[in-house]
């Protein structure tokens, strides 16, 4: 699949795929599996090691010199970049939104120990940093360098393929363990990690309920997102094929926002530690989780459903959050 991409490899594959026995026990699944790309390697990990391999592929054909992103001041996706940047010797430059904090923590600190330039703009929302970058970009050009722009959450073709590769691989795990996803919850921020999956269960005609937990923006923005990725991919590869994509957004576990922790993820981030053994993050994968939880409790997912849990990463920003230590 795909295999004339540009890839520059930085993730440990294939990652862990395992049973969460003790969860599913007592959430009344069955089978309740968990896809580790906590586990990639690079800094922490997590889903966005995938998507820059293929990145930074691409940065290299067109001879950047330099990656240029945006996100949050807690933002996984440029912790990864800056560590991509590392390990290939590129420049790293993030453009974060939010308040330059005092000390820095978590996904931050690591930014600045990556060796990354960090540079702070007002917290006004994904799409105004998208342009803030084309504007940066254009600036770095007029100095005489090379540089590549990675939109926020790597929301691009090259950084969405790299999950439709990532359903072969969970495929190839599935069959070795001698079962078939019925359903597979993932957290949804850009909507790449999602529309990856679903190329990739196109591609390899399979039949499962792919559920992106929105923690970013309602279903409807979401799956218009989504859609437009699959698009892009869909006319630029021919190999993919035409299809009408069934995307299933489920937005009703944002809670008060972006980032905002909730009671329900707290718990959730209880019961994955205390019962298998698991480190979510409070953003995207506790809510996912909290999804999870809910739906098998409601009955939305029937017990012998095998359900396949995608563990995105993103713990680093556990200690960005002093109030989780609250006693
Ligand atoms: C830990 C984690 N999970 C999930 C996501 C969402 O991925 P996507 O933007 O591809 O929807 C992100 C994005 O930053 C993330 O950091």
């Amino acid at each position: 699949m795909f295999d004339d991409l540009s890839r520059e490899k930085l993730a440990f594959l294939p990652t862990p795929l395992h049973r969460l026995k003790n969860l599913g026990n007592s959430i009344g699944l069955d089978e309740l599996w968990i896809k580790r790309d906590d586990q990639t390697g690079l800094s922490f990990g997590g889903n966005k090691v995938r998507k820059l391999e293929y990145v930074l592929g691409d940065a290299r054909k067109n001879k950047a010199d330099t990656l240029v992103t945006v996100g949050g001041v807690q933002s996984n996706h440029c912790r990864q970049t800056a560590a991509a940047c590392a390990v290939a010797g590129l420049r790293c430059i993030l453009l974060l939104g939010g308040e330059e904090p005092a000390h820095y923590t978590g996904n931050l600190l690591l930014d600045r120990m990556l060796g990354a330039e960090i540079k702070f703009y007002p917290n006004d929302g994904l799409m105004t940093l998208n342009t803030r970058l084309n504007e940066v970009i254009e600036t770095l050009k007029d100095f005489g360098l090379n540089p590549y722009a990675v939109p926020a959450g790597a929301e691009m073709p090259v950084g969405t393929i790299p999950y439709a590769i990532a359903m072969e691989e969970l495929l190839t795990q599935t069959k070795k363990e001698q079962f078939m996803p019925g359903k597979i919850i993932v957290p949804t921020g850009t909507g790449g990690t999602l529309a990856g999956i679903i190329i990739g269960a196109h591609m390899l005609d399979l039949d499962i309920d792919i559920i992106g937990v929105s923690v970013l923006s309602d279903a409807e923005t979401t799956k218009s997102r989504v859609q437009n990725l699959i698009s892009r991919i869909i006319d630029e590869y021919p190999e993919v094929g035409a299809f009408k994509p069934k995307i299933h957004v489920d937005d009703s576990f944002i809670g008060d926002g972006y980032g905002i922790l909730s009671d329900g993820v707290k718990t959730t981030l209880d019961m994955f530690a205390k019962m298998d053994g698991i480190i979510l993050d409070p953003v995207y994968t506790g809510k996912a989780g909290l999804a999870l939880i809910r739906m098998a409790l409601n009955g939305d997912i029937p017990s012998d459903t095998p359900t396949v849990f995608w563990h995105t990463g993103g713990q680093p920003a556990l200690y960005a959050y002093p109030e989780l230590g609250d006693v």
